[in-house]
């Protein structure tokens, strides 16, 4: 039986300020954060300096370009708690981001910077189309990661039943989004493609449970896999954007009646677009590396953070502030296959193409000699691998390499494997490539 819909509630009044009303919020926010920064965080003070720029230089948004910018380095150079902006004492929370190599990157939070952070995970989950009443299944892992409590305390603030499910133990999620019967699912889009597999396994329909919106991020994912998770489940899907160093979750999220990419909410973060070699302020509507300036946190302020992730800057649609172009990549994951760019989101939507595959895969780079060498690996859906020969899934492998040969131009080996081979992560960030080239 379906459950009663509850009332939404209408956006906050910023979310439709006027673009004048806006920016001079920022501005004015601006001022504040660039001062509490240089006055309270020995580094920013020195690297200010350096460049001869100061706080009191800033009197139109644009100055900010005067600004140096602050680096992953930078975060770790001062591990643990150097860049924190107010006495450790004041800091609250702590969560940390584990890196690939070394320590993690520590992030600190006053009880003002968890409340701002609630309420824009709450403006997030309002604009997917969640309403206070509603259960809110949270399939993010909890612990130094943001994604779990980062969710939880926003659908808390909305005034949501919280199911704090975290990572992993998929079976007791699947019994649980039968019991429980949530409206909403946040976890990543990897990990609701492991929950579809289970549940159609278990034979539990999800097109009869009560979800209507699941609201992915943490990873990237394309319109193809928005496309797949739709139309196996019967929900809308939103994408959620953030980072543990300008927040975590909540930076940025769509809007379900447009599903047009996620508005940055930017009466806290201010958004701007860089040219990534040159470190040059790009025009909106360029593709560059997104940088962020917080506006009014208090114990980490993040000043001109460079995330690495690649995107655009668009116009404002379903609210005042801008948009972001669902994140191609992030410019130190591109694959540099044979001097040529490859992002692993362009092989994603290229699978998802053929209706016969999976959106289970992954790109296994090697290197012979100096030539370095491509191969996907992907699944093929369960319905098409019983009734698929063997000459059939190879057919299937070639029409795959030709079609990233001519549009990627790249090379690759296509190996078509059975449903399940590849191994599911249950917890945490979906490991797509695996880089075995000697690292040089
Ligand atoms: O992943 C915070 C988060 C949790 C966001 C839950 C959304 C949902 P980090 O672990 O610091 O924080 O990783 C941040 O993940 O720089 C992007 O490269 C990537 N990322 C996050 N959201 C998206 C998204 C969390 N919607 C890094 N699309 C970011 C693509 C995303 N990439």
């Amino acid at each position: 039986m379906r459950k009663q819909r509850h009332t939404p509630q209408p956006p906050e009044p910023i979310e439709h300020a006027s673009i004048d009303e806006l920016r001079s919020l920022q501005l004015a926010r601006l001022k504040w954060s660039v001062a509490h920064a240089y006055d309270n965080v020995a580094h920013y003070r020195r690297s200010f300096d350096a460049l001869g720029a100061h706080p009191s230089d800033l009197r139109e948004l644009s100055d900010l370009a005067r600004f140096p910018f602050l680096t992953k380095q930078d975060l770790r150079d001062h591990y643990p708690f150097g860049m924190f902006a107010v006495p450790r004492e004041e800091v609250v929370r702590l969560h940390a981001s584990s890196g690939t190599t070394g320590k993690p990157t520590v992030v600190g939070y006053t009880r003002a910077d968890i409340d701002v952070w609630a309420g824009l995970v709450a403006r997030s989950l309002r604009a997917a189309g969640v309403c206070p009443g509603d259960i809110v299944h949270v399939a993010y892992g909890y612990g130094l990661f943001t994604g779990g409590l980062g969710a939880h305390y926003g659908a808390e603030r909305l005034g949501c039943t919280v199911v704090p499910m975290s990572g992993g133990q998929t079976e007791k999620q699947i019994q649980l989004i039968a019991d429980f019967q949530p409206d909403a699912i946040m976890v990543t889009p990897s990990y609701m493609l492991v929950l579809l597999e289970a549940m159609a396994r278990e034979g539990v329909a999800i097109r009869e449970t009560a979800l209507r919106v699941g609201i992915f991020g943490a990873e990237p994912w394309t319109e193809a896999m928005r496309a797949e998770i739709e139309s196996a489940s019967g929900m809308d899907a939103v994408d959620i954007y953030g980072l543990s160093e300008v927040m975590g979750p909540g930076v940025a999220s769509e809007c379900v009646e447009t599903k047009d990419g996620p508005s940055v909410w930017e009466d806290h973060y201010y958004p701007e677009i860089i040219d990534p070699e040159t470190g040059a302020v790009l025009a909106d509507g360029e593709e560059g590396e997104l940088v962020f300036t917080s506006l009014t946190k208090q114990a980490l302020p993040v000043i001109r953070y460079r995330t690495r992730d690649l995107s655009r800057l668009l116009p404002p649609s379903a609210r005042a502030m801008r948009r972001m172009a669902r994140i191609t990549g992030r410019s130190d994951d591109m694959l540099i296959i044979r001097g040529v760019n490859v992002f692993p989101s362009q092989i994603e939507a290229m699978i998802l193409h053929h209706t016969d595959l999976a959106p289970h895969y992954q790109l296994i780079v090697t290197r012979e000699g100096h030539l370095d060498g491509l191969e996907i690996v992907v699944e093929t859906r369960p319905e098409a691998w019983s009734v698929l020969n063997a000459a059939q899934r190879e057919a299937l492998g070639q029409a795959l390499l030709y079609r990233v040969k001519t549009m990627v131009g790249v090379s690759a080996a296509v190996n078509v494997v059975a449903p399940g081979a590849i191994e599911r992560t249950v917890v945490g960030k979906a490991k797509r490539v695996i880089d075995r080239r000697p690292r040089s």
